[in-house]
């Protein structure tokens, strides 16, 4: 099998995705696109430090070099001047960084939101004015995994430095443009407030983003993304504000009424830009013809058939997203005002072409679930009688209504059983119609009947008995020549006991510096012929902590402004086919969260709002790496909104939100192939999502026909319905069927988990661990660590290689430490800049002292040569010896909770020599 990657393609795509993905907000006297031969301004000191992603595990793509916006436009200037940056500014920003350097935090979740601005004087301000023809405002933000943004300065608000430089730079300038450089939305009151000229989102991008933001900006791609969240006035307008941000509990009370769905219905003055806002270079017109039905009766299969032209009616190429939203009938259950249904993008449209854009929208898409029986049809996804209306066109208040269908009864497209509904007393927000007056009430939310365990006893899976070992191996299983339950009688208790672990992190038996092997990890596994399977965090790009280079893409919520589909796919390929070559057959994403609220600190990786776009652009990323025989995780399953108090939260959410809105999207994907999925860190309606049977087993697999695998987050907590929580709650997560604990240090090690013995007193049956042993080794058959194990080689061809990716995957030794043990560094050539790498294996994980022998080079004994050491690729301590010319020891504390661990050395000078480096354990590891 062969599969060719070529970077210069894999490069124009993201670039593409980029540009498509950049949101103009406005844009007064056309200051954009850059006029050719123009000289640009750039201010805010992000302009050297361009924001490649947010921060954790979705970060952490190690990369070559990144391309901001600045570098990008510099570029251009050197290929054919036409922009020109002024440089004497530029200068003055890289000479001030030398004195204020970047402040990268320290450790994990430490990154600052923002960085200290640099103070303008009024000379440099209109010093550059003189020269320039416009002013470039680049203003950056961070957040991530395990840190939040807030509200308040520096975070969601600009920074009193901020705030100085856009003052200034307004007052000398004629023209100004703002620039975000950001993973969430931030407050825009300052549009206004500084009467900017333009402003553009342009998200954070991935390690080519300048690249696809200064195309916008020189006009070389006409802007032709979408907001995929609402921009409104305050923070305090959405209506999560006063449920977000508390460590225990997120009382989901706006229930459906998320995003636009709430500020259309009840609010519509508080928005600052609606849903789908953007600008374009060029008009539309947008027409459609009249909408009819698939079939007469209104069953789960009927499609509402829509065919809209869209024609460029002005003077610049370009392309136009194009969004249906249906305006339901509010009857007995409360409706928003507009949901999206479905969205497309036109191919590039020259000035005077037309394209005609066909919709096919099923009605399932925008039934509502009634929990409460109301309708008088049972539980399940329902249309209510009455007018609907399908207003069309880009964003959410702009778009007209272009088509009506009136359905005579109300109908039950789908009956599901109640479900993971809350379990504690709230109020909800809903939609009551008196006249034609839609007001805004709360009412009680119906709570969970039936217990979760109820049903899993009901249904518990056939247990076959263990059989000898026949000698099948999977691919037995493949050939056809046995049935999978077959094969799987054979696993003996222990067996069975340990497929449901993933080994990591930076497992020995994968790709070094990945999240986890899973599959055939032991010896007995393997002997069965079960491959092992790689899995490694995404979503955007891979995160080898070997220090191996690979490629960042831009974020999801840059992705989902781009509303185009097909090109998110054809980009997702390519990263498929870079797993393959580095041996990576699962990517922990697509991101699949809903953006419930701005604050969130993980909204850059996941995409939107709106579900049905979510949905779209995760299944998009699916069906590309399927092609390349790797997958995807989709994550976090589900309501993981926000990251304070992640590892212990409870969102109480009704079952109509969770099924409209919060698992809409993974619904979209998993009925479109998506086969794997991970849980979240926390509870769901009480119970923790790695033991939720409902969760994982009700609705995904007996609801939604899934037919993968399921695994917890990192280390995550589990317990099933009314459980003690615990990481070592096996075989709650096995009864749920979430199949794989992430992760363990050693496949074999005695963690002292419950499995073996729940199977042995009862409280795990023989047929659950068959079922997971089953999901597993079904999910495995299907990709690359199968292909490679028992059909063909398969090589990857790369062409257009980009500087430093050559390499492939990295080959570690590791070598054995026990409570102690020395690594021999003697034959190490330090040079500036370089970094030398090594493996450990640590026989207990704990905490170690770790002493380090070195010798600066004779001659200053001032002078200082230090080395950092990196643990994956998190700087974890520095060593530092003095210019004597001779032998001295450094010690540092580390504490290690992974066995298989890749480290480096970063030199930063020439002239320092080392002997080894020693370990000694010094204190043990406490859940
Ligand atoms: C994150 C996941 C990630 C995993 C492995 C966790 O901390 O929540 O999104 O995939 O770590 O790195």
């Amino acid at each position: 099998m062969k599969f060719t990657l070529d970077y210069k393609k894999y490069k124009e795509t993201a670039i593409q995705a980029v540009a498509e993905g950049q949101v103009l907000l406005k844009n007064e006297g056309d200051v954009l696109p850059l006029k050719k031969g123009c000289t640009v301004a750039v201010f805010g000191r992000i302009q050297t430090h361009y924001y490649k992603s947010g921060t954790g595990s979705g970060g952490m793509v190690n990369v070559n070099r990144v391309v901001g916006i600045t570098d990008a436009l510099l570029e251009q200037e050197e290929k054919d001047g036409s922009v020109k940056v002024y440089r004497p500014l530029y200068e003055t920003y890289r000479e001030w960084e030398k004195t204020n350097p970047f402040d990268e935090g320290v450790g994990w979740g430490n990154d600052p939101w923002s960085q200290k601005e640099m103070p303008l004087t009024d000379k440099q301000v209109t010093d550059a004015a003189s020269h320039a023809d416009l002013a470039l405002v680049i203003i950056g933000r961070s957040a991530g995994e395990d840190r939040d943004n807030s509200a308040e300065e520096g975070s969601f608000l600009l920074t009193a430095g901020e705030r100085d430089m856009l003052k200034k730079v307004r007052a000398g300038f004629d023209r100004v443009a703002v620039i975000l450089n950001v993973g969430n939305i931030i407050d825009m009151n300052f549009v206004e407030e500084y009467k900017i000229d333009a402003v553009l989102y342009a998200w954070q991008g991935g390690m080519l983003g300048g690249y696809g933001t200064a195309a916008v900006l020189t006009g070389a791609v006409n802007p032709s993304g979408a907001l995929s969240d609402t921009i409104a006035r305050s923070i305090t307008d959405y209506p999560s504000h006063q449920n977000f941000g508390d460590p225990e509990e997120a009382v989901y009370a706006e229930d459906i009424f998320v995003g636009y769905r709430y500020f259309e219905t009840f609010a519509r003055d508080k928005v600052l830009y609606p849903f789908g806002y953007g600008l374009s270079y060029t008009d539309f017109d947008v027409t459609c013809k009249k909408a009819s039905l698939s079939k007469k009766t209104v069953t789960s299969d009927t499609s509402v058939i829509l065919e809209c032209k869209v024609k460029n009616i002005g003077k610049t190429p370009g392309k136009k997203p194009v969004m249906i939203y249906v305006k339901a009938p509010n009857g007995k259950l409360g409706k928003p005002s507009r949901v999206l249904v479905s969205f497309q993008k036109t191919g590039e449209l020259a000035p005077g072409r037309e394209q005609t854009l066909s919709f096919h929208i099923p009605f399932y898409d925008f039934a509502s679930f009634d929990e409460t029986g109301k309708c008088g049809l049972g539980t399940g996804s329902v249309v209510e009688k009455g007018v609907y209306e399908f207003y069309v066109g880009q964003d959410v208040r702009s778009a007209v209504c272009s088509a009506a269908i009136e359905i005579s009864e109300d109908a039950m497209l789908h009956p599901y059983e109640n479900a993971l509904g809350p379990v504690k007393p709230f109020k909800r927000m809903t939609a009551v119609s008196s006249g034609n007056r839609i007001t805004l009430k709360y009412e009680d939310t119906p709570l969970r009947k039936d217990t979760m365990t109820e049903r899993r006893k009901k249904r518990l899976p056939v247990s076959r008995p263990i059989t000898k070992d026949h000698g099948y191996t999977l691919l037995d299983v493949k050939k056809g020549r046995i049935p999978m339950e077959e094969f799987i009688a054979q696993f003996t208790e222990e067996e069975l006991t340990t497929i449901i672990r993933g080994e990591g992190m930076g497992s020995s038996q994968v790709t070094p510096g990945t999240a986890s092997a899973f599959g055939g990890i032991s010896p007995a596994l393997k002997s069965h012929g079960i491959p092992v399977g790689c899995m490694d965090d995404g979503p955007s790009g891979m995160r080898l902590d070997s220090g191996v280079k690979a490629f960042s893409l831009p974020n999801g919520t840059l992705l989902a402004c781009t509303f185009n589909a097909p090109l998110v796919e054809s980009l997702y390929h390519f990263l498929g086919i870079e797993m393959l070559k580095n041996n990576v057959d699962v990517i922990l994403g697509p991101g699949m969260n809903i953006h419930r609220h701005p604050l969130n600190g993980r909204n850059f990786e996941y995409f939107s709002e709106d579900p049905v776009l979510t949905g779209q652009m995760g299944l998009a990323q699916f069906r590309a790496l399927q092609k390349a025989h790797v997958t995807g995780a989709l994550k976090h399953f589900s309501c993981n909104n926000q990251e304070t108090g992640r590892q212990k939260i409870d969102p109480v959410v009704s079952e109509r939100a969770l099924r409209e809105i919060y698992l809409k999207g993974y619904e979209i994907a998993v009925r479109g192939g998506a086969d794997s999925v991970m849980t979240t860190y926390c509870r769901l309606n009480g119970t923790w999502t790695s033991g939720n049977y409902d969760l994982n087993t009700t609705i995904l697999r007996d609801e939604w026909g899934f037919e993968g695998i399921v695994m917890t987050d990192w280390w995550a907590n589990i317990s099933d319905e009314n459980g003690e929580n615990s990481k070592t709650n096996f075989a709650a997560m096995v009864r749920a069927q979430n199949d794989l604990y992430m992760c363990v240090p050693g496949a074999l090690d005695d963690i002292g988990d419950n499995a073996l013995s729940s199977l042995k007193e009862g409280s795990l049956t023989l047929g659950e661990l068959q079922r997971t042993a089953k999901n597993v080794c079904t999910f495995l058959m299907k990709y690359a660590p199968f292909i490679r194990a028992y059909e063909e080689e398969i090589k990857v061809e790369v062409k257009n290689a980009e500087e430093g990716f050559e390499s492939g995957p990295l080959k570690i030794e590791y070598q054995k430490i026990g409570t102690t043990g020395t690594i021999d560094l003697s034959k190490v050539k330090v040079k500036k800049n370089d970094d030398w790498y090594f493996g450990i294996d640590l026989q207990e994980l704990g905490d170690y002292e770790v002493t380090l022998t070195g010798c600066g080079k004779a001659g200053n004994e001032l002078a200082q040569f230090s080395t950092v050491l990196f643990v994956h690729v998190l700087p974890a301590c520095s060593f530092s010896f003095r210019g004597t010319g001779e032998w001295a020891k450094d010690t540092q504390m580390l504490r290690f909770l992974n066995k298989m661990n890749i480290m480096h050395f970063h030199f930063t000078l020439d002239g320092l020599s080392l002997k080894e480096l020693h370990f000694k354990k010094v204190g043990e590891l406490h859940q």
